[in-house]
This record gives C-alpha cells, structure tokens and sequence, in this order.
C-alpha cells in the first residue's frame, strides 16, 4: 500500500462529497456529515486549521474507481507561542474504512504536525477528543501511541446534544516516527 498526505485543493470537492455520501452511514453516529464542506474548509485554512487529504496513491488515478480518498484529517484549534498545541479530527470513508490504510495517513499527519517548520507545524502538543462509546476511534488513539488523560464531559456539540469526549494526548518527545 502506498499511502500519502497531501494539502485538499478545490479541485477535489467532487470526489470528497462523493467519499463523504457513500460514507454517510459510517460517520453519523460520530461525526456531523457534510458533503459540501470542502469549498468552506478550504477558505478556513491558515495559522489555526490545516485540513490534510490521507490518500491511497495507487488508487487515486485509476478512472472509475473510488478516487483514493481514504480520510481526511483537521488539525485544528492550532495555538503557537508557549503551547504548540492542535487537536486532530478524522473521518475515513468507504471503500476504504477499516482496511488499515487511515493509520499509516495518520501517522504522517502526526509526524508532519511534530516536524520543524517550514516542512513540518512546529506543534509540540496534539490532542484528540473522543465519545466514550467510539471503539474505533479509541482503538486508533491507542495505535498511534497516544496517552489517555481523562475526561471531559459535556465538551462537543454534536448530533443535537453535548458529549461527553476521553481526552489523548501525545507530545513530540513521546513520538517516535511515522
Ligand atoms: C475512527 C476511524 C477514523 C478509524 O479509521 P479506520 O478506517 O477504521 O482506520 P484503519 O482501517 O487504519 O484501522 C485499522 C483497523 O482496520 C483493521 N485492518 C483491516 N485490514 C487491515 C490491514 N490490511 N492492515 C492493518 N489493519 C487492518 C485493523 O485490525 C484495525 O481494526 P481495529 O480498529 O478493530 O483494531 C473510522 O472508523 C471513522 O471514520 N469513524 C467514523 C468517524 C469517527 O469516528 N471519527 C473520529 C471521531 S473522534
């Protein structure tokens, strides 16, 4: 499997509502779905969010197909100074999902988080917020090494109602590579 990040670009709209449609069953329970949201996340994008397409480089040409969009990964709320900090948010999306090419998308995301600038964020510290009952997502915080740090009720407005998220954590010494 050769799998890449790259930087979305307008150009990919189609294929990202056509991945989140097929998707729509798989993401509902965790995620609002939002087949349109490409053209917006792409206006937002600057010092505090930078959204990155995981893509299956061998399918991604192949006329017909799925197009290689596995994920998408938004590293978001992005703070410099003394805290480097973000937290991720991921979706992955059929035909795709749970076939194990979103961890190794995400391992680059990470490791493209930890690296120096220009190249790299910068960051030092990164997050993720998950719903207690989220076994994939949980199994996937664990996969990439990151650390439970607790509880955070009530903390994210999603599907009409506060919920509650396990808070992991990872900083770049504890890191060790894509
Ligand atoms: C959470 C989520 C991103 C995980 O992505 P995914 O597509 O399952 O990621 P992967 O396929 O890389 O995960 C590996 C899983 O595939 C399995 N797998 C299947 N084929 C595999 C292969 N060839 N190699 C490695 N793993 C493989 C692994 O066993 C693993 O399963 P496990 O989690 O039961 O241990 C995805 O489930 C999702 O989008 N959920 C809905 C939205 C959501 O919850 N977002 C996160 C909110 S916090």
């Amino acid at each position: 499997m050769r799998i890449s990040i790259r930087e979305p670009r307008a150009g990919d709209a189609e294929a990202h509502r056509a991945a989140v449609l097929r998707s729509a069953a798989h993401l509902s329970p965790w995620n609002p779905v939002e087949p349109d949201a490409l053209p917006e996340l792409l206006r937002r994008q600057g010092a505090g969010l930078r959204t990155y397409l995981i893509v299956d480089d061998d399918e991604a040409g192949q006329v017909g197909g799925a197009g290689g969009i596995v994920g998408t990964c938004n590293v978001a709320n992005i703070v410099l100074g003394r805290f480097r900090n973000a937290a991720l948010g991921y979706d992955s999306y059929l035909p795709y999902a749970g076939t194990g090419r979103m961890t190794p998308g995400l391992r680059l995301v990470v490791d493209r988080c930890f690296g120096a600038r220009p190249q790299g964020l910068g960051l030092h510290r990164l997050e993720i917020n998950i719903q207690p009952d989220n076994d994939r997502s949980l199994a996937m915080a664990r996969r990439l090494g990151f650390r439970h740090e607790g509880f955070s009720p009530r903390m994210l407005f999603i599907n009409d109602a506060w919920r509650d998220h396990e808070r992991f954590a990872l900083t770049a010494e504890e890191w060790r590579g894509p």
